[in-house]
C-alpha cells in the first residue's frame, strides 16, 4: 500500500460555498499562491462552470500557481467538464474532478434521474474529461446516504471508464466513523482493488462535528487522499479542517503511519490569510491554528511549561509557524526592519506588494506604539483594498452621540476630483455607510459585518469584514485600523470599489 497521504484541499471550491463567502479571482489567487507554499498536493480551485468569476479564478491559478495539481469541479456533463479543461488547460498539471450524486433523495428530488440515467452520466462524464488528461477524480456525491451497492457499481464502472481517484463524500456529514470505515473498506477491496493507479479518498462534512475524525478514521481503511478546507470553512457546519488532519498526522505517526508533503510551518501564515479574506474569524480555541491553542492560563500549566513545555504541549508552535516570534515594530522602525519582520515570519511578497504594505504599517504604526507579529501579519494581509480603488477615501469625521443623530461627513476623490458627502444613521457605523452609500451612488444591501480585535487591549487592531450585494452577485471587504468607524468606512468602500 502506498504510505504517502495525499492533501486535496478546497478551500476555494467547497470552502468558498460557505455563505457570506465572496472571495474575487484576486483574492483567490492570493490564497491559491499561499496553498501553494503550504505543498498541498492538489488545489481545488474552483468549479469553472459555475460562474464566469469561478472561471476567470481557476484560470489564473492554473497559469500563475505552481507546485500543486490544480483541479476544478464538475458536474458530469459534457459543457462542465469542457469548460473545466479550457479553465485548467494551461496548468503545469490538473486534474478534472467530476461528480454525480448516487443517493435516493438527490437522484429523485434533485436531480430526477433514475439510477439507471445517473450510472450512464456519471461513465460519460468520466470518459468525457479521460480524453483531456489523465488525472480523473469521480465523486460519488452523498455516497453516505446511498445504496452501498449502487453507489460501488457506479465507482467501479467509473474506474473502469478511465478515472484514478475515487472520492466518497460524506456531503451531509451524516457517517459515524465506525460506519464509514466499514463502508470504505468494501470501497477499497470492491473498487480500487489491486489497482495500484487507482487511490482512494474522502471528503467530509462536518455538520455532526465528526468531519476530522470520519477522514482520519478513513486512513485505516486505505483512504490515501483527505480532501479538506483550511479553517474547515465549506457548506453548513463545514468540511475537514486541513490543518487539524495535517498535525493529527504528524504529531501520530505512530497511530496513522503515513507520510505527508505539507510544510506545516505555513499552517498559521495560511489560516491567518483565508480568515482574513474571507471574513471568518478563527475561534479562539481552535486546534493547531486558533489564538490559544499554545496559550496556558493555568498557574500549574505554566509552571510545568516553564519547566518543560511537553508538560502540556504535544506539538512545537513554531511546527506550525505560530511561534509569536515577539517581533515589536514601531513608529522608528523602517524599510529594513520591517522587512527583517516579514522575513521572520516567512512572509514573500513582491516588490509592489512590499511598498504598499510598508506605507500602511508606516500609517498604523503612527499611532500605535508598538506592532507585534498579529498586526504586521494584518497589514500585510490588508493590502489589497487602497490598489484597487476606484473611489479612495481621503478623510471621514463622525459627529454625534447619544442626544444627536450622528452625522457622518466623508471626503473622497472621485473622478479626479475630491468630493464630500454626508450621511445620517442610528450609529457612527451606520451614518458613515449612509455616507458611501452616497458617495458611490449605489444602495447595496449589508449582507455581513464583522469587527474582529487582531491583538488584545484598548489600543488594540481591528479587522473589519462587510460583504455587501449588489444586484446578484456579493462583494467583500476588509481593513484593519485602530479606529473602528475608520476601518469599517475602510472596509465598506472597499467592497464597493469592487461592485464598480
Ligand atoms: O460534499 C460533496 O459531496 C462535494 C462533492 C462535489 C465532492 O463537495
Ligand atoms: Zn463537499
Amino acid at each position: 500500500m502506498n504510505d504517502r497521504l495525499v492533501i486535496f484541499d478546497t478551500t476555494l471550491r467547497d470552502g468558498e460555498q460557505a455563505p457570506g463567502i465572496a472571495l474575487t479571482p484576486e483574492e483567490k489567487v492570493t490564497i491559491a499562491h499561499q496553498l501553494a507554499r503550504l505543498r498541498v498536493d492538489i488545489l481545488e480551485a474552483g468549479f469553472a462552470a459555475s460562474s464566469p468569476g469561478d472561471f476567470e479564478a481557476v484560470s489564473r491559478i492554473a497559469r500563475e500557481v505552481k507546485g500543486p495539481v490544480i483541479t476544478s469541479l464538475a458536474r458530469a456533463h459534457p459543457d462542465d467538464i469542457d469548460r473545466a479543461f479550457d479553465a485548467l488547460k494551461d496548468a503545469e498539471r490538473y486534474r478534472i474532478h467530476v461528480f454525480m450524486s448516487t443517493s435516493p433523495i438527490h437522484m429523485e428530488k434533485m436531480l430526477r434521474l433514475t439510477p439507471d440515467e445517473v450510472f450512464r452520466a456519471s461513465v460519460e462524464g468520466v470518459r468525457r474529461a479521460k480524453k483531456y488528461t489523465d488525472d480523473v477524480e469521480f465523486s460519488p456525491q452523498d455516497a453516505t446516504r446511498s445504496d452501498p451497492d449502487f453507489m460501488i457499481s457506479v465507482c467501479r464502472a467509473a474506474v473502469e471508464a478511465g478515472a484514478t481517484t475515487i472520492n466518497i463524500p460524506d456531503t451531509v456529514g451524516f457517517a459515524t466513523p465506525r460506519d464509514f470505515v466499514d463502508l470504505l473498506e468494501r470501497v477499497f477491496h470492491e473498487v480500487k482493488g489491486e489497482r495500484d493507479d487507482v487511490v482512494m479518498s474522502v471528503h467530509c462534512h462536518n455538520d455532526l462535528g465528526l468531519a476530522v475524525a470520519n477522514s482520519l478514521s478513513s486512513i485505516a481503511a486505505g483512504a490515501r487522499q483527505i480532501e479538506g478546507a483550511i479553517n474547515g470553512i465549506g457548506e453548513r457546519a463545514g468540511n475537514t479542517s486541513i490543518e487539524e488532519v495535517v498535525m493529527a498526522v504528524k504529531t501520530r505517526q505512530d497511530a496513522y503511519g503515513v507520510e505527508l508533503s505539507v510544510d506545516t510551518t505555513q499552517l498559521y501564515e495560511t489560516s491567518r490569510l483565508v480568515s482574513r479574506l474571507t471574513g471568518y474569524p478563527v475561534q479562539f480555541n481552535k486546534a493547531v491554528v486558533g489564538r490559544n491553542a499554545f496559550a496556558h492560563e493555568s498557574g500549574i500549566h505554566q509552571h510545568g511549561v516553564l519547566r518543560d513545555k511537553e508538560t502540556y504541549e504535544i506539538m512545537d508552535a513554531a511546527d506550525v509557524g505560530q511561534e509569536a516570534a515577539q517581533i515589536v515594530l514601531g513608529k522608528h522602525s523602517g524599510r529594513a526592519g520591517f522587512a527583517d519582520a516579514l522575513d521572520k515570519m516567512g512572509i514573500v511578497l513582491d516588490e509592489e506588494s512590499f511598498a504598499r504594505a510598508f506605507s500602511r504599517f508606516k500609517q498604523l504604526a503612527d499611532r500605535k506604539v508598538q506592532i507585534g507579529e498579529d498586526e504586521v501579519r494584518a497589514i500585510v494581509e490588508d493590502q489589497f483594498g487602497p490598489a484597487t480603488a476606484k473611489i479612495r477615501l481621503i478623510g471621514l469625521h463622525v459627529a454625534g452621540g447619544n442626544e444627536v443623530t450622528p452625522t457622518a461627513t466623508v471626503r473622497v476623490e472621485k473622478d479626479g476630483t475630491e468630493q464630500v458627502f454626508s450621511g445620517q444613521g442610528d450609529g457612527m457605523v451606520h451614518a458613515t455607510f449612509a455616507a458611501l452609500r452616497l458617495a458611490f451612488g449605489i444602495d447595496p444591501k449589508l449582507i455581513d459585518y464583522r469587527v474582529v480585535p487582531v491583538t488584545s487591549g484598548a489600543d488594540a487592531l481591528a479587522e473589519v469584514s462587510v460583504v455587501v450585494q449588489v444586484g446578484e452577485r456579493t462583494f467583500a471587504g476588509h481593513s484593519i485600523n485602530t479606529d473602528v468607524v475608520e476601518g469599517s468606512a475602510e472596509a465598506f468602500a472597499n467592497a464597493l470599489n469592487k461592485s464598480s
